[in-house]
């Protein structure tokens, strides 16, 4: 087991940007090949043409969603 963290920051009114040891697979199992990526972004609009990565349709469709450290319940 990696002992490197992964870094998920929120980006304000756009994606999740991941950095790290990254392993993403869909529902089936099969994994996406990130071969020289030390760091992705995935949509969190659900307007890109790419999911789960983001392709900027943020920007164009004007999400709106801005997160911030709570208690988790
Ligand atoms: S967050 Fe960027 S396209 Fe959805």
């Amino acid at each position: 087991m990696s002992e490197e963290v992964v870094k998920i920051t929120v980006r304000p009114n756009g994606p999740l940007r991941v950095e790290g040891p990254i392993v993403l697979k869909d529902a089936d199992g099969k994994e996406w090949d990130l071969t020289g990526k030390p760091a992705i972004s995935l949509c969190r609009c659900g307007h890109s043409e790419k999911r789960p990565f983001c392709d900027g349709s943020h920007n164009r469709v004007g999400f709106q969603c801005t997160a911030t450290p709570a208690v988790l319940t």
